[in-house]
């Protein structure tokens, strides 16, 4: 399936100094491995293993499964018998047996630049083990749920551990989502207690989070799911003085415009909570399929799926992907811009960096604050070595041409890597060329929030790139491509991705909906763990996602369900019906466009466009906010009242030839919608 040798055009190469220092240097060796690893998965992963702290070694294989759902429930388990804790094998082991202890784990970077503080691993341990202790003096055990809802500060990281340092799942809700989401989240996983924060900037946007927090424990309230206790973290309103832990005075951290509601039955403030807990915990020893954390991603039907990650598996796959895709060396400085709240900053900015003893940066700003140079400004402060991003964030500075990114040497970086959706070409080679100056491989990585980790995949030093591909699989990892009736296609070929076994990071269920774990990903192809998306292979053996193929869209690397922006639209009183397609976006890859029909009576204006916005926004979040909204007196529909959503994209990118319509009950509704379409967003 691999070709035995990499090809030798149109490809690009890593520069042979990197490859003096690397881990897996040559494709050679990257084959020789990746046979290994599913020809013998027990010796392969048995010897990462190693590295790792286990309280109790597993017993049997490293691997029990079944991934075909005609022969039974489907399940994984990965090293049962083992018991461990993934808070010690990140820093208790390398505090302890690797003397880490004073070794940066977080350089944190404030919004405004010059608002900034480091943090080592020895300090992390002790504010995770006397955050652990305020979680367990407010009766939180093991395999309870704690929501986490706050900013990207160092203080996520250290919820997120505490909870893992004494058994508790966490579900970290991204800060950019709204009160509803949160709401439904906070059920859904009936967690029974909230850590959130007063508030945060993005740019100079005062975002007031304590509201929001405030607003989803109210809407709880509501439906008879009350949570006692909220941890609120002042972040914003904290003066100067009460930092704890930080090495150089913060800038401009306390806030007079934040208005800090508190209601003194729910709230806990953070720091008084701190104050007198012991920096001792003893880590509670978990099995192996122990729930870890869950989190929730975009379903088709539109409730999301609360994606659940275990232990053992977890850590070893996404300590590998770590090292291994972006080579990590004792003297890296990583950085990652994605946020905590979102899968590449559970697995690839805490665990996968700490699991290493990694220095990374966390960042809590914007690419574009306070100007277009912000990101490399960061990376020659802190000589950033390897580079981790988003296409989105690409395109969106390659509009501001190559003087912002001149303006700062990047002589330290050494790798670049994309992760979220496909890259357009140019945008590769703008990476490759203007940031990297040709010295940096670009690792373009494929996964999911429900792979845990990197599936698809270019190795630094041994995979030759070809601009727009992610590559080939991940060690452990066994794609293929199915056709429409499910055969295995060979060679050159377009269709379905999907994978053919379990590698130790895939997600275990959806929590608490088995069913639901089974039906989206195994029903389809029986046998086979289905993407979603769409691939194809070339003569080389390459992989190219070619995006999602169910309805689900990809907005700034965001999934998002069709479904889930339709229902929050429906629920305005004037809208009838309403069908959301996606548009192609140069920047943001994909757009949200909407048709809505109207209620008898009601009237689409600029007011009402501007309801529906809001709308979306407060019910799902600022990512989901329409691009383009449509009045649509009627919705294409087949003679059994199916709408037509293939005539529907057609119509949002302006197409005019619809294919076949003869299904159509009523063909003259496409001329009108053709006619009004939108051509320019809000
Ligand atoms: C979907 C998963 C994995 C963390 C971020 C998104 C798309 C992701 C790539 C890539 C082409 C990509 C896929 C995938 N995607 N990375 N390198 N090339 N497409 O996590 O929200 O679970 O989204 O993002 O469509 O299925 P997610």
């Amino acid at each position: 399936m691999i070709p035995d040798k990499a090809p030798k055009e149109d490809v690009f190469h890593c520069p042979e100094n990197l490859k003096k220092e690397s881990h897996i240097p040559s494709f050679e060796k990257y084959k020789e491995e990746y046979i290994r690893s599913i020809e013998n998965p027990d010796e392969f992963w048995g010897a990462i293993a190693k590295d790792f702290f286990w309280k109790t070694k597993h017993t049997g294989r490293f691997l029990e499964y079944n991934f075909d759902v005609t022969k039974g429930e489907i399940f994984i388990k990965c090293m049962e018998g083992a018991t461990t804790n993934i808070c010690y094998n990140l820093l208790d082991r390398n505090v302890h047996d690797k003397k880490l202890g004073d070794r940066i784990a977080f350089f944190w970077e404030g919004n405004e630049p010059g608002d900034e503080l480091t943090v080592t691993y020895g300090e992390l341990l002790q504010r995770v083990c006397q955050f652990a202790n305020v979680l367990k003096s407010l009766g939180v055990k093991k395999g309870d749920r704690v929501s986490i809802y706050m900013p990207m500060v160092v203080e996520l990281v250290v919820a997120m551990l505490a909870c893992v340092r004494i058994g508790a799942v966490h579900s970290i809700v991204f800060a950019g989502f709204s009160s509803e989401s949160l709401c439904e989240r906070i059920i859904d996983s009936q967690c029974s207690l909230l850590v959130t924060a007063d508030g945060f900037y993005r740019g100079d946007k005062l975002i007031n989070l304590k509201l929001l927090a405030d607003e989803a424990l109210q809407k709880c309230r509501d439906k008879g799911f009350p949570v006692k206790k909220s941890i609120v973290l002042k972040h914003l309103s904290k003066e100067p003085e009460e930092v704890v832990g930080s090495q150089s005075p913060p800038a401009k951290r306390s806030c007079p415009d934040l208005e800090l509601s508190w209601n003194l039955d729910v709230d806990l403030c953070w720091d008084a909570l701190m104050k007198g807990a012991s920096d001792q915990c003893e880590p509670e020893w978990c099995e192996s399929e122990d729930p870890l954390f869950i989190l929730y991603t975009s379903g088709s039907t539109g409730k999301p799926k609360g994606v659940l990650h275990t232990v053992s598996g977890y850590l070893l796959f996404v300590a590998t992907t770590f090292k291994l895709v972006f080579d990590h060396q004792p003297d890296d400085v990583y950085w990652c811009t994605a946020d905590i709240g979102w899968i590449t900053g559970h697995s690839y900015i805490t665990y996968g960096p700490l699991a290493n003893g990694a220095s990374s940066v966390l960042f809590e700003g914007l690419p574009t604050y306070p100007d277009m140079s912000r990101m490399w400004a960061i990376v020659d402060k802190y000589r950033v070595t390897k580079f981790y991003t988003a296409p989105t964030a690409i395109r969106m500075l390659m509009k501001y041409g190559s003087e912002p990114v001149q303006r700062y040497t990047r002589k330290s970086l050494k790798v670049l890597g994309t992760v979220g959706e496909p890259i357009n070409p140019e945008a590769w080679q703008w990476y490759y060329s203007v940031v990297g100056e040709g010295r940096c491989p670009v690792v373009d990585t494929f996964w999911q929030t429900e792979t845990g980790g990197h599936v698809l995949t270019p190795l630094p030093a041994a995979t030759p790139m070809k601009p727009g591909s992610a590559t080939f699989p991940f060690f452990g990892v066994v794609p293929a491509i199915l056709n429409d009736s499910g055969e295995e296609l060979e060679g050159p070929s377009e269709g379905y991705l999907v994978f053919k076994q379990p590698w130790p990071g895939v997600m275990r269920t959806v929590y608490g909906n088995h069913e639901r774990f089974e039906t989206t990903y195994f029903r389809k192809f029986p046998g086979y763990y289905v993407t979603g998306d769409g691939c194809r292979r070339d003569e080389d053996g390459y992989y190219w996602i070619t995006g999602r193929i169910d309805d689900m869209l990809n907005v700034s690397g965001h999934l998002l369900s069709t479904a889930e922006v339709e229902s929050a639209l429906v629920e305005h009183k004037a809208v009838a019906e309403a069908a959301v397609v996606s548009r192609p976006h140069p920047v943001k890859g994909e757009s949200l466009y909407c048709f809505v029909t109207l209620t008898d009576g009601a009237t689409y204006n600029a007011t009402l466009e501007a309801e529906l916005r809001k709308q979306v926004r407060e019910k799902i979040g600022a990512i989901a906010t329409p691009d383009y909204i449509q009045n649509a007196p009627g919705l294409p529909k087949t003679r059994s009242g199916k709408i037509m959503r293939r005539v529907l994209r057609k119509i949002a990118c302006g197409e005019k030839d619809m294919g076949d319509i003869s299904t159509l009950a009523d063909s003259g509704v496409v001329d009108e919608l053709y006619r009004n379409r939108c051509c320019t967003t809000a």
